[in-house]
């Protein structure tokens, strides 16, 4: 079958087909309560950036909410493989989606689960070159959401009217702090530097432990940056020199602008430059079969 951008090749419960195909009951709970977990692999030249972290960190999810993994490991590694090449782009995310399945609308767990496995590729482009060269803005907002922000959960309605906020502001992210403290942004992970030293919270239950943050702590250590890793209260982040959302999708992008406020010089900043380019570097490795 070839592949077809505007109807990509997907994974439904056991079966490959085009994504107009692909059909899930409405009594599944994915739908009815989003009781289910996701992820989003990036792939670069048809290359899993870090896979066998975004996988752990789905039996995570998965563990937090009582699902058992449906499939093991190298199952996963195939499939995954599979829709890869089936993809019609090289560059792509994968997007990984397990609901507890269909049930009667009970918010207690059926007697017996049939978990809803879903795949699809997502296209990947690049971060724009202007929002490299130039940076963001964004808004802040207070945290919302849960107590268990550490699950990549489908239940993202708080995270949803959040990052919402931005657009209405016509930003790029929305900032979020419970009672005063930096937790992520609503589809991000946050950095800050002030006075060179690198600072991030530590992980906890109040933010996903990011992929791409996980990367930035391994790049700044390795070039022995300094690094600081504690709770930062709103005023430091206010006050930063440098400001810095991290994902999958966006990659490492510099906030130049915080609820109209100036950050720093109003550009990105040289601890910003430096870690993009040990960022591209390591992609470039990854894109050679070099690392993963
Ligand atoms: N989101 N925090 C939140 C709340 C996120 O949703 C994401 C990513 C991150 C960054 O995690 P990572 O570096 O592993 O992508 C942090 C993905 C991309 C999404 O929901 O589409």
């Amino acid at each position: 079958m070839a592949a077809d951008a505007d109807n990509p090749i997907v994974y439904l419960n056991g079966e490959f087909l085009p994504l107009d195909q692909a059909r899930i009951p409405v009594m599944d709970r994915g739908f009815l309560f989003g009781d289910g977990v996701y992820e989003v692999i990036p792939v670069y030249d048809r290359h899993p950036f870090r896979i066998a972290d975004h996988l752990r960190r789905l039996g995570q999810s998965l563990n937090g909410i009582r699902l058992p993994n449906p499939l093991p490991e190298a199952d996963w590694l195939s499939l995954i493989e599979t829709l890869i090449n089936r993809s019609p782009w090289p560059d792509l995310g994968v997007y990984i989606h397990i609901t507890r399945g269909p049930g009667p609308r009970d918010h207690a767990f059926p007697n017996r689960i049939r978990p809803t496995v879903f795949m699809m590729p997502l296209a990947l482009p690049a971060p724009a070159p202007a929002l490299i060269e130039h940076g963001v803005s964004a808004i802040t907002a207070p945290d919302t959401r849960w107590q268990r922000c550490d699950l990549k959960t489908t239940s993202l309605l708080a995270n949803v009217l959040l990052r919402q906020l931005s657009v209405d502001a016509g930003c790029a992210e929305t900032i979020l702090l419970r009672e005063g403290w930096l937790t992520e942004g609503s589809a991000s992970s946050v950095f800050l530097v002030r006075d060179g030293i690198l600072l991030t919270p530590p992980e906890s239950h109040q933010m996903l432990p990011g992929i791409t943050y996980e990367v930035v702590l391994e790049l700044a250590r390795a070039e022995n940056h300094p690094l600081e890793i504690r709770p930062l209260p709103e005023a430091e982040m206010r006050s930063a020199d440098e400001i810095w959302i991290t994902s999958s999708t966006k990659e490492i992008l510099a906030v130049t602008r915080l609820d109209n406020q100036i950050i720093g010089s109003g550009r990105p900043g040289p601890v910003y430059t430096r870690m993009l380019a040990a960022y591209q570097t390591y992609k470039r490795r990854v894109m050679r079969g070099a690392a993963s």
